[in-house]
């Protein structure tokens, strides 16, 4: 049986520690959309790495890594992410790279730069990346190995790029200051980006990575009986169809995204959910059950609740049990991983939405559009909390009993079970059932 490690929420639920801890089961890891805007940090025998491209298997020396057609490389940042991984540890996964994935070239950066900033996007030149994908201009990652072709295309594209960012800058009626124009011009120069793009595809080649046609890899692997997991990045939320759009990512991180992201439809599959034990987002966007007082500080202290990507702070609130019923209809999810749940620790009472108010209305349905969802007031489910430390628990048993009916109450409105509790940050603090 394979995998589909899902976020649920807003991102940022946790999903890189619960596919660093399935990964161990499973022979290969397969990252299928988003880019360098995901960020999670994997914590092995107590030493933090930061990932934002790799998948989260990278640390096992006996698995495969896939990086795969729907997900959008900046050859830098992954040259990079792999250079200080592989100078801190001895081995890492074999690394295999789809040639159908497109480049996020320097001057997606910048244009994500200018239109981004409403959305609060993570400035990585996602949303560019993924509309010059689906308009027909882009670069994949096979183009470099064809030099000429990929001089060619990039001397097209920057030049059609400065005209694109002067009309940007023009129709926004922005100055562009010295800072953004000495960033620009070595953004479009079409040498320098391939002197750049190139070396860094040379050392991730020079490095052990290969260009693979991912579909074919994961049939054949799925033939030889072997388990592969899938790593979802963002979350349902965020998704470009499914999310609060405009408020999203550019990618699919549903289920959906798997079957476009990899070209392959796993014979059986779990589809796990991760949820976070309480609600963060960044950037813009709807949150009903955001808070704004001493519990969303809590939250944000006790759950180191800043941006792995950016290092802004995310907003915090309680959790929303209508949202995550969404989540669990959307994706088909079969269970559910909870993570952080030792950040409730401490707290009097714990609150959980269970429907919301709209005017006179009662809503118990995540509403589809995003205008309604700014103005929905939720109404609580209130539960008593717990005050023991609870990260040094291995098992279901030993939580106290508000945590346990704290699980329950979640378990019992979304109607799939709970299997893994996270308790901690590292590798060894899950409860498994
Ligand atoms: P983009 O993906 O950089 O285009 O950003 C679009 C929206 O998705 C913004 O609100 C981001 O903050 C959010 N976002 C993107 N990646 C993540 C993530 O990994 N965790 C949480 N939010 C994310």
């Amino acid at each position: 049986m394979h995998t589909a490690v899902i976020g649920t929420q807003w991102g940022d639920e946790g999903k890189g520690k619960i596919a660093d801890y399935l990964a161990r089961r499973h022979s290969t890891i397969v990252r299928y959309q988003g880019g360098n805007n995901a960020g999670h940090t994997v914590v092995k025998d107590g030493v933090k790495f930061p990932l934002h491209l790799l998948p989260s298997g990278i640390l096992y020396p006996d698995k495969t890594c896939v990086i795969g057609d729907g997900v959008v490389i900046n050859p830098l940042v992954l040259a990079t992410e792999l250079k200080s991984l592989t100078r801190r540890v001895d081995s890492t996964a074999k690394l295999l790279i789809s040639p159908k994935a497109h480049l996020i070239m320097p001057w997606h950066v910048v244009r994500d730069g200018i239109s981004g900033g409403q959305l609060g996007t993570t400035g990585r030149g996602i949303g560019p990346t993924y509309s010059d994908a689906t308009a027909r201009l882009g670069i994949r990652v096979g183009d470099l190995s064809k030099p000429r072709q990929a001089k060619l295309l990039i001397k097209h594209q920057a030049t059609w790029n400065r005209h694109l960012i002067n009309a940007h800058l023009k129709y926004h009626r922005l100055k562009p200051d010295s800072q953004f124009k000495k960033n620009l011009t070595p953004a479009l120069d079409p040498d320098l980006v391939w002197r750049d793009y190139s070396k860094a595809w040379r050392y991730l080649l020079k490095s052990g990575a290969s260009l693979t046609n991912v579909t074919q890899f994961l049939i054949s692997e799925q033939q030889a009986g072997r388990r592969i997991l899938f790593e979802g990045a963002q979350a349902t939320l965020l998704d470009i169809t499914h999310g609060d759009y405009p408020y999203v990512t550019s990618s699919h991180p549903t289920l959906g995204g798997l079957y476009i992201g990899t070209g392959f439809r796993p014979r059986r599959l779990h589809a796990l959910g991760v949820v976070k034990a309480y609600a963060t987002r960044v950037g813009a966007g709807p949150f009903p059950t955001e808070l704004s007082d001493s519990v969303a500080d809590r939250l944000r202290q006790a759950g180191h609740e800043f941006g792995t990507t950016t290092g802004r702070p995310r907003r915090c609130g309680w959790l929303d049990l209508v949202a995550l019923k969404y989540a669990v209809q959307v994706n088909g999810l079969d269970s559910l991983a909870v993570t952080k749940l030792d950040v409730l620790s401490g707290f009097d009472t714990l609150k959980l939405a269970t429907a919301y108010r709209l005017g006179s209305r009662r809503h118990t349905a995540y509403p589809a559009l995003s205008d309604h969802k700014h103005r929905l007031k939720p109404v609580y489910h209130t539960i008593k909390g717990w005050t023991q430390d609870i990260t040094g628990v291995r098992t279901l048993k030993a939580l106290p009993q508000a945590a346990t009916t704290y699980l329950n109450y979640l378990q019992k409105y979304l109607g799939i079970p709970i299997k893994l509790v996270g308790v901690g940050p590292d590798r060894s603090q899950i409860i498994t059932r």
